[in-house]
């Protein structure tokens, strides 16, 4: 018998230490660097945000122009990269056309010295500058246009907006884009980071790190569930088919998943999802309230009722797909503006790592068989 006891999906086992966000799951609260998010949300911008996750405290004014300097500098991409992008197939998905562009861009500036500190932040600046950069050539390409060049009198919200679109942002616009950029930016120990930490831990080049979380993104159970929110809302189609369709679910399955609802962490509704809710008012104010939008507001409500009691409430995905679609940027978009964001938290976790590592190797619970006779292939049926 193994006297090592299985936790699935690593519940509840901490793999790291980290100063880097915290999250208390019952008081719907969420710190970066001890800073409440909501705050920064409304408060911060992007870049400031991203500063302060990688170096732990807010940058000084001086240090904040310089690396918003820096990260305008670095947005453009090598024109064979953009040539690569052009080869993929324009039907895959983005988020497999950022993993592969992020993977090639390591060949174009080889990062092999980690305990290089000023190579690091080099490729820091360059990782978070090019995420963009990369998401909005591969959109426009697909569509047959041309990529649109990054703009450095713009910020990194609203140069996002503007290789995607070729137009300038509202304000309202450009403030929600970039609290999404800083809602999404960080959250603990959660998979994608993980799989950040569990590949620079082995002295793997940043770009592998980050293409390496890029992947473990994609997933619908991760990144991917605002896309899946989307379709969920789409397949009900109206607001007066939400009361059936809960039940018919429950019905056909007591474990059936609401996308966007439930968290490993927070057993109350996510505070990232309610401050993103206070800031889409403003961009609604201009348009009008998407219908999908109204919809989720009203399954949240009716959810509440069956699945609040077991603590399963809306995360941020439940709201932000909506948000994004009412601005215009396609659904198979949003997990690759997630890694724009969240690549900021990758790389503190990365930086974090470096500076007390020792590389990933857990143990396993065996459960397979033992001094297996080998039957050579012409004795086999
Ligand atoms: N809808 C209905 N019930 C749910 C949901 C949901 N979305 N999520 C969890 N539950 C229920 C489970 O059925 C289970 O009930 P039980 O105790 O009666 O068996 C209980 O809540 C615990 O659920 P687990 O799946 O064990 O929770 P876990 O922590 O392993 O999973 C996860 C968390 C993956 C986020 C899960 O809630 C889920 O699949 N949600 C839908 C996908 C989603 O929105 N993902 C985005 C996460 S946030 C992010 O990545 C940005």
């Amino acid at each position: 018998m193994s006297q090592v006891e299985l936790h699935p999906g690593l519940a509840d086992v901490p793999v790291a230490e980290s100063a880097v966000s915290f999250i208390d799951g019952k008081r719907a609260r969420l710190e970066y660097r001890g800073i409440a998010v909501e705050i920064l949300a409304r408060e911060s911008c992007f870049e400031e945000t991203a500063w302060l996750l990688l170096r732990g405290d807010l940058p000084t004014q001086r240090e904040l122009a310089n690396f918003d300097d820096e990260l305008r500098h670095h947005r453009r991409i090598k024109y064979k990269l953009e040539d690569l992008i052009k080869c993929l197939p324009e039907t895959g998905h983005p988020m497999n056309a950022l993993q592969a562009s992020v993977a090639a861009m390591g060949m174009f500036y080889p990062a092999r010295d980690v305990s290089n500190a000023q190579g690091n932040w080099e490729s820091v600046v360059r990782l978070i500058a090019k995420l963009p950069t990369v998401v909005a050539a591969f959109h426009r390409l697909r569509t047959g246009d041309e990529a649109v060049a990054p703009r450095d009198d713009l910020d990194h919200a609203a140069n996002l907006y503007w290789m995607l679109f070729e137009r300038e942002p509202s304000p309202a616009v450009r403030k929600v884009l970039d609290a999404c950029l800083i809602l999404h930016a960080e959250h603990t120990m959660n998979a994608s980071t993980f799989s950040a930490r569990v590949t620079g831990s082995t002295l793997a080049d940043p770009y592998t790190v980050i293409s390496s979380a890029i992947g473990t993104l994609t997933g619908p159970l991760h990144g991917g569930a605002n896309e899946e929110v989307l379709d969920m809302l789409d397949q009900i189609g109206a607001i007066e088919n939400i009361r059936p369709w809960l039940e018919k679910n429950r019905e056909a399955d007591p474990k059936y998943k609401i996308m966007g609802f439930g968290h490993r962490v927070y057993k109350v509704k996510d505070p990232r999802a309610t401050v993103l809710q206070e800031l889409a008012e403003n961009v609604f104010a201009e348009s009008q309230r998407p219908k999908q939008y109204e919809m989720a507001v009203e399954l949240e409500r009716l959810a509440a009722t069956i699945y609040g009691p077991k603590g399963v409430y809306p995360n941020v995905d439940f709201y932000s797909g909506s948000v994004y679609q009412s601005v215009g940027i396609p659904r198979d978009l949003f997990t690759p503006i997630f890694a724009i964001s969240r690549v900021a938290g990758w790389l503190s976790h990365w930086l974090e790592q470096l500076k007390n590592n020792r590389i990933f190797r857990p143990e396993q619970i065996f459960v397979g068989r033992h001094d297996v006779t080998y039957v050579p292939l012409d004795k086999r049926p």
